[in-house]
Parts: C-alpha cells; structure tokens; sequence
C-alpha cells in the first residue's frame, strides 16, 4: 500500500537508476527496469506484428511461439528437471489451497492432509482444505508462537504415514517474514507440496524432495493473473476424474495450461522474467545477490539497540519479506510517510501484524536497501 508522502518529507530522496522510487511493495511488486521497458514495446507492437501483446489471440501462432518459449525459459530459469510439468493456472495460489487436495487426495475417507503451519496463508491452507471436506492436520503450528520462526525436523508431528495424501509447507512467509531454508524431512514416499508463492525461484529448489510447487508470479516472477503451478509426472494423472475439469492438473498438463483462454499477458511476463533471471546468472547467483542484498537491512534492525524490533527470530529470517516493528503505531505511522516521501515505497505491514514490511524479491536492487538502511538510521537519529 502507499503511503501519502508529507510536508514532513524526508532531507534525502532515494530513487533507482531509472529515476523511479524504490518499489517494496509485497506483491504485485517490482519488476525490473529492463523487463518493464521490453513490456512498453511489446504493448504498442508485438514482435513486428502491428498490435501488442494485450491484444493477441492465444490460440494464434504468436502465442504458441511465445507459450513454447515460456515453458523453456521457466524450465531453464527455475532448473526444472525433465520429470516435472510446468502449468499455468487461474485463481491465485489461494485457490490451489483446495485444487492440490483435489488433484492428491484418493480417498477422502481415509486420507489425511497434514501442514507445516508457520504463516497466515498456511494457516489459509488449511482451513480451505477443511472448508472443501479434507481431513487437515497441522504437524507443527507456529500460531501461539506468533509465527517467529521454522521449525526444525524434531518438532514435525505428522499423522500416521499410511494415512498420509501430502505434506504442505509454505517455504516463505510473506507476512510473518520467515524463511525455509532447508528442505524439512516428511515420510518417505508421501509427496511434499510447497507454496513457494514469494521465493519460487529466488534461491535453488532441490526438487527430488518434492512433488508439487506452486505460487502465484506477481511476486518473483512476473505479474499478477497467473499462477505456476510445477509438478512430478507421477502426481498429474493421480486425481479422479469426478473432479471439475479446469481443476484438474489432467487438464492442464494435457491441453499445455490452454483448455480456455489462459492469462496470456501475466504468462508473457513470466516469459521476461525468466529469461531476466538466467541473464543474472540464474537462481544460485540470485540466491547469493538475494541475500547478500538484505545485509544492510536486518544490520541496521540489529544496531539499533531494539530501536526496530524485527518479528523473526534472527534463524529465520526471510531474504525477501523483512519485517519490524517500531516502538508505537505512530512512529510507524511516520516512519511509513517520510520514507514514502524520500522514495521508499509501499512498506506498510499486513493488516494482520502492522508495522513495517520491506518486501526485496527477485527484481529489487541491491541499492534500495542500502537506501533504506541509511534512512532507518537516519530516522532514528532524528526520532529516537
Ligand atoms: C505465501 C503466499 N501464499 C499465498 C498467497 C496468496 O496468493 P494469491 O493472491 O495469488 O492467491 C500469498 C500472497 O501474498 C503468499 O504470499
């Protein structure tokens, strides 16, 4: 959300090498410069073709090119192994909270869903899983503890493996600001699902732990509408066929994301993006940049003698969402405004914790959070 800039506008404006304002919002987020400039062109005319990209049909052969393209650039981006399907859905990450237990539950007798709950959209997770009639379990809560941290292998409690269709993990949370950076252990055979909805492709995915990945790529990886949904050959045909036919990852993977008219604009983006991604070096080196880029950031929480009170436990810590707290809503108040006048945008926490979030995907600069470390120490200076 933004933040009206005030009179009591900051000394120093902060702005990108493009002369834009630092854009931390959570999601939809920043893009890079380069992507939004090849978007500009490819809006006005689309690869010589007289119109742009917006008013292309899907099922012409400019689509087909650019949808064979995209499966490429993403596979190639995202170091997707030859046994995983890339799809493209609608209806968000939210809505794979109940198509995932569709696609793997085969009896929902018997079968048990178990979580690893450590954020507000795990917690989401579940109770759409529940909502659609699925057994849910969370085999670790993080809710009583405020969401603080990861947890380790020893606190998983899952149910009785036999009984088990999937584990579902949320490998960062987006609100809470905390990060897996280990795959966690789940019994052997039962496939683990991740929504990697805000780091898919911001460091490695060893995708031998894994049976279904998805989120949604207005994030890291492009913009709203579409959402990525990568899965193990084994588990596609694994849904019965009383499922609705557009929920069913069949479909998809049959009709390659297309049975309708698919989110042709939001695919094209990913298609930029994961091109921009291997052009950085691919995700080991945006796994180093990523982190490498947030130092300065949590430094400054750290210097600033509980000043700003980071939300994660400092083990936990995510390199894309960083999350503090002021010493009352106020100073947040107007910590929020002048760094919104000084060019440091859209950092206003979720309405479910308040406070302050700098959101810092794939596509923001190293240079914006240096820039936010000097005003969070400049702020205190002036108001501490
Ligand atoms: C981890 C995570 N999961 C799910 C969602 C919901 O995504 P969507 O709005 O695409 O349904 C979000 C949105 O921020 C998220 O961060």
């Amino acid at each position: 959300m933004t933040a009206a800039p005030t009179a009591a506008a900051a000394s120093k404006s902060f702005r990108t090498a493009g002369g834009r304002v630092f854009n931390f919002n959570a999601g939809p987020s920043i893009l890079p410069e380069e992507v939004i400039k090849q978007i500009q062109e490819d809006i006005w005319n689309f690869r010589g073709s007289g119109y742009g990209i917006l008013e292309h049909s899907h099922r012409a052969k400019f689509f087909d090119d650019l949808l064979a393209e995209t499966f490429d650039a993403v596979r190639k981006a995202g170091e997707v192994p030859a046994n995983f399907k890339i799809l493209f859905m609608t209806g968000g990450a939210t809505s794979q909270n109940y198509i995932v237990p569709m696609n793997l539950v085969t009896d929902r007798n018997t079968q048990v869903c178990d979580y690893l709950d450590t954020d507000y959209w795990s917690g989401r997770s579940i109770e759409d899983a529940k909502q659609a009639g699925f057994t849910t379990h969370a085999a670790f809560s993080g809710k009583d503890s405020k969401y603080t941290y990861i947890p380790t292998d020893a606190e998983l409690k899952y149910s009785d493996p036999s009984k088990l269709a999937f584990v579902h993990m949320t490998s960062n949370n987006t609100i809470y600001g905390t990060e897996w950076f280990r795959d966690p252990a789940v019994p052997a055979g039962v496939p683990l699902v991740c929504d990697a909805s805000s780091d898919i492709f911001s460091k490695p995915i060893d995708y031998s732990k894994y049976g279904l990945i998805y989120g949604g790529c207005q994030k890291n990886i492009g913009t709203t509408g579409a959402t990525i949904v990568i899965i193990r050959d084994d588990l596609i045909e694994r849904c019965d066929k009383s499922v609705p036919r557009m929920l069913q990852y069949r479909t998809m993977a049959k009709e390659e994301s297309r049975p309708n008219t698919p989110p042709h604009f939001a695919i094209y983006t990913v298609c930029l993006m994961a091109k921009w991604i291997t052009k950085q070096g691919g995700v080991a080196a945006l796994a180093q940049k990523n982190k490498d880029k947030v130092a300065p950031i949590y430094k400054a929480i750290d210097e600033s003698n509980g000043y700003y009170k980071g939300h994660s436990r400092p083990d936990s810590r995510s390199w894309m969402n960083i999350t503090f707290r002021l010493g009352s809503e106020a100073l947040e108040d107007k910590f929020l405004k002048e760094a919104a006048a000084a060019g440091l945008d859209g950092m206003k926490g979720h309405r479910a914790t308040g406070g302050v979030r700098a959101s810092t995907y794939n596509a923001f600069p190293a240079e914006g959070c240096r820039a936010l470390a000097e005003f969070m120490r400049e702020f205190q200076r002036k108001n501490g």
